[in-house]
């Protein structure tokens, strides 16, 4: 195996697969990261996962499966990997700092300093700190300041989003990490990755939820202002699809996912309702035919209910009219066709369908799809961990990310 300086190894445990990526960071001077994809690795579980990790010995040896065939089309092979955690096993909140300023001028100190005030909460015994991320700063009670370092005042103060995971989900997420061979660099909240993969700048600066329809889950975080401003989830995914399928035509689960991804689409709209396709019957060997109106039916019944729930969720968050970027779909689930239509019918904002493939090269064109999504952002979220070590510390790379939209000033 060759060295490779800057190599990221991203790993995504999903309900319904495990991915791993692998990239090397290349050093282009300011803008926002770009890493060169080496390699990808996919395993799919028999059946679809529980939780975080409900058969260790299973996911160890998927992790271990994905990280191979990731490795020898990479031909490196990473010790250390950015892994996901779901948005169901965090819980976020948000906590304020202040400090008196000594001298007149906010220099990164007082920013350090600051910083460590707000966070500076009680962590429960069962929960882990995976995220501070700094939002708003006042100084001397003038609000809504991104950046307050050079600026006078006698009195500053933080605002800091803390995201919090389940300990347990995080043990056995490194539990198995470390028995397939590899260790946690990071556990990064998935939604927070995706938001990187999908999202341009611009829609991270006027306010855009990133939603991930998954397997089991789907993950919605709302970026505004650059910063990642709230995150949860809606409990159905492309599985709810799947299973209503397998009541509805009266199928198998396997046989309903092969209908679904071959045949499926998200409106009635699309369905031709002359056209049947052929599904196993109620007796062995026997097969039977089914109008492929009612499989749109039944997704785009299911469709509407989950985005529906998503729209209910960003009106909770009190962000339905600070969107200005609307809604940007991803995750395995928004890959049926259609989908953009229901969503149209849902939100009264503007919606679009997002893959990755910003800021990557290589093999990028591997992961140039929705459910690939959380894993490329895990692989751009390394490549700015990676970048920002490289800096003459924080304060010089804290202040070239402000210049390019600060959405990781953040500090674990
Ligand atoms: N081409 C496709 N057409 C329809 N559905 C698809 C397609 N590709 C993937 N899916 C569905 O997407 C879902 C999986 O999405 P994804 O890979 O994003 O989830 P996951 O990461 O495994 O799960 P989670 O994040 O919820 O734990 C499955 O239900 C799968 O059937
Ligand atoms: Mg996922």
């Amino acid at each position: 195996m060759i060295a490779t300086p800057y190599l990221i190894g991203a790993l995504d445990i999903g309900s319904t697969k495990t991915c791993a990526v692998l990239g090397e960071l290349l050093l282009s001077g300011d803008g926002p990261a770009q890493v060169k994809i080496l390699g990808v690795g996919q395993v799919k579980p028999n059946g679809v996962r529980r939780d975080a990790v409900s058969n260790l010995e299973e996911t160890t040896e998927e992790i271990r499966q994905a990280l191979k065939q990731a490795e020898l089309m990479a031909g490196v092979q990473p010790r250390g990997l950015y892994v996901g955690i779901s948005a169901d096993y965090v819980q976020t909140s948000t906590s304020n700092g202040v400090v008196a300023i000594g001298a007149d001028e906010i220099d990164e100190d007082d920013l350090d300093r600051v910083h460590e005030v707000a966070r500076a909460v009680v962590v429960p015994p069962d929960r882990e700190l995976l995220h501070v991320i700094p939002q708003d700063y006042s100084v001397d009670h003038r609000g809504g300041i991104q950046y307050p370092v050079g600026m006078l005042g006698t009195r500053l103060e933080a605002e800091v989003f803390m995201v919090l995971g389940s300990g347990a989900a995080a043990r056995n997420l490194r539990k198995a990490v470390s028995r397939a061979g590899y260790e946690v660099v990071q556990l990064v909240l998935n939604p927070l990755a995706a938001g990187l993969a999908v999202l341009t700048p611009e829609e991270r600066e006027v306010g855009t939820a990133v939603v991930t329809i998954g397997g089991r889950m789907t993950e919605i975080a709302i970026f505004h202002e650059g910063k990642i401003r709230h995150v949860t989830v809606v409990p159905c995914g492309g599985v709810s699809f799947t299973n209503d399928l397998v009541k509805g035509l009266g199928i198998p689960y396997a046989e309903a996912e092969k209908v679904k991804e071959r045949h499926g689409v998200a409106t009635t709209r699309l369905a031709d309702s002359e056209q049947t396709i052929d599904v196993p019957g109620p007796a062995p060997g026997a097969r039977k035919h089914m109008p492929k109106e009612l499989v749109a039916h039944i997704i785009e019944q299911r469709m509407d209910e989950v985005l529906s729930l998503v729209l209910q969720e960003i009106e909770r968050a009190g962000f339905s009219n600070r969107l200005g970027g609307g809604v940007v779909l991803t995750g395995g689930g928004a890959s049926l066709e259609g989908t953009l239509e229901v969503a149209h019918s849902v939100f009264t904002m503007p919606v679009r369908c997002g893959a990755p493939g910003d800021g990557l090269s290589g093999l990028a064109d591997s992961v140039r799809r929705p459910k690939f999504a959380t894993a490329a952002g895990l692989l751009l979220f390394g490549a700015g961990r990676i970048r920002e070590g490289l800096g003459n510390g924080r304060g010089s790379t804290l202040r070239a990310l402000a210049r390019v939209g600060g959405w990781l000033r953040e500090f674990f």
